[in-house]
């Protein structure tokens, strides 16, 4: 499966930063065997998309309704109309600031996909859940309830543990091959043979440093990146760590 390296730029980026976009988006040229993507913020994407013309730009949230009185909000209608091809959901950011539901999660899901956007859907335990060694029954009943009912379009599902995000901190391969198993035996309960092309990437302090081992755990296919996609001299060796891993020719679950 063709791994998929998307950044996620949270609240970080004006126009001044669209010289890194670009530069990452060149770059990105070099690579043809890795999807690699941009999700910026909301305002910045046109502009984005005006300066790497072609370069996948994504949203990093959008509303379930196509339209009507959602003050603040963005829909997937809107989002399209900017020029981006594909949209975050479920970021556990959002989730817990803006108290999101597995259920609202679900129906963002099923409208970006229903209106043509690729999706990546946001999954991932607490602290305390894994202290208490309930982080696969945690992650399992989020991507049950959070799922689109069908696995139409461009869905991808991203493994990011709270405690990893933005710490430094990352579980160890066997906690990730555990997960991404575990992840990808719901995606063929769901979906049943499509379920083994939905692509699982993981998410959580992804650096230079430790991509290559993170993209050799089988059913990673590939990675959400956070503080680390903002420079392209970060994120490139990220990208070229996907590229050199090897391409498995199938998925099966653990
Ligand atoms: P970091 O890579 O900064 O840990 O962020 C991960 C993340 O939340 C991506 O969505």
């Amino acid at each position: 499966m063709k791994k998929l390296v998307a950044g996620n730029w949270k609240m970080h980026g004006v126009a001044s930063d669209l010289a890194e976009v670009k530069a990452i988006a060149d770059a990105s040229r070099e690579y043809r065997g890795v999807d690699v993507a941009l999700c910026v913020p909301a305002i910045l994407i046109e502009r984005a998309t005006r300066a790497v013309p072609g370069f996948p730009i994504g949203g990093q949230d959008v509303h379930f309704a196509e339209k009507g009185a959602h003050t603040g909000c963005i829909s997937a209608r809107m989002l399209l109309d900017a020029g981006a091809t594909l949209t975050i959901v479920g970021h556990s950011e959002r989730r817990e600031a803006q108290r999101e539901s597995d259920e609202e999660v679900k129906a963002k899901a099923e409208a970006a996909l229903n209106a043509g956007l690729a999706v990546i859907l946001c999954v991932g335990e607490s602290d305390s859940d894994r202290g208490s060694g309930r982080a696969l029954e945690v992650v399992d009943r989020q991507a049950e309830r959070s799922l689109p009912d069908a696995a139409t379009g461009q869905l991808a599902v991203a493994y990011e543990p709270i405690w990893a995000i933005g710490t430094g901190k990352i579980p160890t391969l066997e906690q990730i091959a555990e997960m991404h198993a575990a992840l990808r035996q719901r995606l063929i309960a769901a979906y049943a043979d499509a379920g083994r092309e939905v692509r699982i990437l993981y998410g959580g302090s992804v650096k230079p440093s430790n991509a290559a081992e993170i993209f050799a755990v089988p059913n990673v296919d590939g990675a959400l990146v956070g503080g680390a996609s903002l420079k392209a001299a970060d994120f490139m060796p990220i990208v070229a760590a996907a590229a050199a891993s090897k391409v498995e020719g199938s998925h099966e679950a653990a």
